[in-house]
């Protein structure tokens, strides 16, 4: 299952950067409509999560630790709910500014609640 530790690790960067690049897009405030790429990121932010879950079961994520048993998945849940839902708003009331404060909140969360000290790679 190395492989698989080895994909989520891996995956937490381009999720950063993804919010990131929302972050910026939504902050600037150039244009109201939603592009689709916005869509992608939380694609990919869904995608990382599941793999959490199926990583949480397989490694028995509850026996590693306070971190990863309770703060990593709740924290990355709640993250992942903040975004999916301030692009689901934003998108009907293209209110990009809403986009932004959930992606913000988002980020925040994330960066929480990443194991760090498990290594950058
Ligand atoms: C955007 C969301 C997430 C990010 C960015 C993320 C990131 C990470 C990172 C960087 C690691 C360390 C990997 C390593 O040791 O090299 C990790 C480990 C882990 N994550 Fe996540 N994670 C996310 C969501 C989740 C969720 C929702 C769960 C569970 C419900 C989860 C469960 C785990 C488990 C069990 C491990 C330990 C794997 C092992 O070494 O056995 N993750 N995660």
């Amino acid at each position: 299952m190395e492989a698989l530790v080895a994909a989520h690790s891996g995956i937490r960067w381009l999720v950063i950067v993804g919010l990131l690049v929302v972050l910026l897009w939504a902050f600037a405030g150039k244009q109201r409509h939603q592009p689709t790429w916005v869509r992608i990121v939380g694609g990919l932010f869904s995608l990382q999560v599941l793999l959490g879950i199926v990583l949480y079961v397989i490694n028995e994520g509850w026996s590693q630790g306070g971190f990863i048993a309770i703060w990593h998945p709740i924290g990355m849940i709640a993250a992942l709910a903040a975004f999916q839902i301030g692009t689901g708003r934003s998108r009907s009331e293209s209110n990009p500014r809403m986009l932004g404060i959930a992606t913000l909140i988002s980020i925040v969360l994330v960066l929480a609640a990443v194991p760090w000290p498990r290594g950058m790679m």
